[in-house]
């Protein structure tokens, strides 16, 4: 039988390369994001996930009209870049607002229909940045450390109730992620950190607009949809980042630090 899913972020990227191919499976896909766009396979509502009382009124006109939401996909998302000590307190509320808040908005919106329902599988998007920091990328990271360390304590909190919690956390691709980075204007324009970060940043792009297609994630998130015990993560990268964040757990933090540091130049 077809699933009731809503997915944040379809309009670009892996979120609309994952809400094609899950509604070319069959299933209905709300899709949610600011742009929204044409009702065509996928059914787009367009809000901000910011926005916690207008996730909470999407999410419960979706439950009356359908009756239930057996998946939720928190795919919405952005970067900045930039040095952690330049960062100002609205490029730091719009990073964690929309990365963490985003998520913590859509699953506050859902549990309730799910619990009720007795069962329903949430998927959130980490990254390998939320398994080691990355310079320069730094609140990107600690959004997405925040999103880890929530979706583990939601696992063992909603497991009761018949509800799964996964992570997937992808390595670098191709979508309209780097196009959309805002970087600190403060650390471009900074003695200090201008040109390393300058240098960083082009070696960031570089390596995300050579990534892996979306259509890869798709698959797994697809996946992910379809199986009856899903495992708790799943990373998705090329064998080098796999590798690196294989190595992460087990190697000493300092080695970690010149390795990142190394990698990035900086
Ligand atoms: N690309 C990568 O290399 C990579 C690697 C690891 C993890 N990720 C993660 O994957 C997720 C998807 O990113 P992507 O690579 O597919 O980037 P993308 O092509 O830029 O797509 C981002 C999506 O998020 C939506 N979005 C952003 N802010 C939003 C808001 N406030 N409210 C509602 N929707 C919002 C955008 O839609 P609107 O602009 O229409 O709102 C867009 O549909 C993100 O969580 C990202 O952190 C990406």
């Amino acid at each position: 039988m077809g699933k009731i899913i809503v997915i944040t972020g379809a309009s670009s990227g892996f979120g609309k390369a994952t809400a094609e191919l899950l509604a070319s499976k069959g299933h209905t896909v709300y899709g949610v994001s600011r742009r929204g766009g044409a009702d065509g396979a996928i059914k787009q509502v367009q809000g901000n996930v910011r926005d916690a009382a207008q996730m909470r009124s999407i999410v419960a006109e979706i439950a009356e009209r359908e009756g239930r939401i057996d998946v939720l996909i928190n795919n919405a998302g952005m970067g900045i870049g930039g040095a952690l000590e330049l960062a100002t307190p609205e490029e730091i509320d719009l990073q964690m607002g929309t990365n963490f808040m985003g998520c913590v908005n859509m699953c506050q919106a859902v549990l309730p229909v799910m619990r009720r329902q007795g069962y329903g599988k949430i998927i959130n998007l980490s990254s390998i940045g939320g398994v080691m920091g990355l310079p320069y990328q730094g609140f990107y990271s600690a959004s997405k450390f925040a999103i880890e360390g929530f979706s583990e304590a939601l696992a063992a909190e909603v497991k009761v109730f018949g509800i799964s919690v996964s992570m997937v956390e992808p390595g670098d691709f191709a979508t309209g992620f780097t196009a959309s980075r805002r970087n600190s204007e403060a650390t471009l324009q900074d003695r200090s950190y201008g040109p390393i970060f300058r240098r960083s940043l082009s070696l960031i792009e570089k390596e995300e607009n050579g990534g892996l297609k979306p259509e890869v994630l798709a698959k797994r998130i697809a996946h992910i949809v379809d199986c009856r015990r899903p495992a708790m993560r799943y990373v998705v990268a090329n064998l080098e980042q796999w590798a690196s964040v294989a190595l992460k757990r087990i190697i000493p933090g300092r080695w970690m630090v010149n390795i990142l540091k190394d990698y990035y130049k900086c």
